[in-house]
């Protein structure tokens, strides 16, 4: 399989080299908040096309389904058998009934060995490469203790059904109590480059190896509308969503971007972020 190798590569974990510009699947089966479900052949497409266009590393959940269709399931039927350099990673945690359009709460400590399970059936898989504790809601992460869970998590990595674990949506301090039960191979927050807020759990990431896999990387409601990407855009004959994508690789090595779309113009765009160069001049504008 061909790797991205510009702006390089990461070894999640330490083990699984995945280009750095990956591929989010939470937009397979519906695009926005609350819209109508996607058609199914065109995801499909997606992925396949991502899979050609270098993308190895895909972030997937069980919760991510709506209208009938379901981003493992999809993931499944497109690219399984997976090739060897596919790492699929996931995430556990929420709890979403079969109606709701998102999560509505969260799965306790014992719940969580049968999520993992799920996913492992609908990927079709013996092991999980990857798989988060996401933490909860869409409010400020931190608070509270996250250990319950992450030890059944830590648990199933020591059997074997998982091979690395992240964290998703969480604080310094919960950072820090994962990582005094399990190693910990990426973080999950979000970040996108208009609003750098995380910088400090950015920096925590890099200083001990840990890849930071920004969710909401083109905003998630939307393009931002900021002067200073247009700026860094119009220099670089480049697009607004390549620019956002372009300048998060450009910010720390450790920085993996997983852009999420139902679209195959979206993703060859997307992909084209990856001959977009933000120059030092650049990352500056982006901090001011
Ligand atoms: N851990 C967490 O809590 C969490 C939360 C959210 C997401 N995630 C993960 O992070 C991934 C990335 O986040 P995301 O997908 O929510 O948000 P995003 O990548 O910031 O934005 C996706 C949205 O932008 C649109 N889009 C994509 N490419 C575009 C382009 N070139 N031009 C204009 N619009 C474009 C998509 O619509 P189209 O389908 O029309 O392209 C979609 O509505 C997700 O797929 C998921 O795997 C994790």
């Amino acid at each position: 399989m061909t790797k991205n190798n510009e702006p390089g590569t990461f070894r999640l974990g330490g083990d699984l080299t995945v280009g750095r510009l990956g591929f989010g699947a939470m937009r397979l089966p519906v695009s926005q908040f609350g819209g109508e479900p996607n058609d199914r052949g065109t995801g499909l497409e997606v992925l396949r096309r991502a899979v050609e266009l270098g993308v190895d590393h895909i972030d997937t959940a069980a919760f991510y389904f709506h209208g009938g269709l379901a981003a493992n399931d999809m993931i499944r039927e497109a690219l399984h058998p997976y090739g060897d350099g596919l790492v699929i990673a996931t995430k556990v945690g929420p709890y979403k009934g079969p109606d709701d359009l998102v999560p509505s709460g969260e799965l306790a400590a014992g719940d969580l060995r049968a999520e993992v399970e799920r996913n492992l059936r609908e990927l079709g898989r013996d092991s999980l490469h990857l798989v988060y504790l996401r933490v909860g809601g869409m409010d400020e992460p931190g608070g509270r203790s996250i250990a319950e869970r992450f030890e059944v998590l830590a648990g199933l990595r020591e059997e074997g059904l998982i091979q690395h674990l992240g964290v998703s949506h969480v604080s310094l301090d919960q950072l820090d109590e994962a990582r005094a039960i399990a190693p910990v191979a990426a973080v999950q927050n979000r970040f996108d480059i208009t609003q750098p807020a995380d910088t400090a759990m950015l920096r925590a990431c890099e200083e001990n190896g840990i890849a930071y896999v920004p969710y909401f990387p083109l905003g998630g409601f939307g393009l931002p509308d900021d002067d200073r990407v247009k700026q860094v855009a119009a220099r670089h004959g480049a697009t607004v969503a390549q620019t956002l994508l372009a300048g998060l690789l450009a910010l720390s090595p450790v920085m993996l971007a997983i852009p999420g779309t139902s679209s195959p113009a979206h993703l060859e765009e997307n992909m084209g972020a990856l001959s977009v160069r933000p120059t030092p001049e650049d990352l500056e504008l982006f901090r001011s």
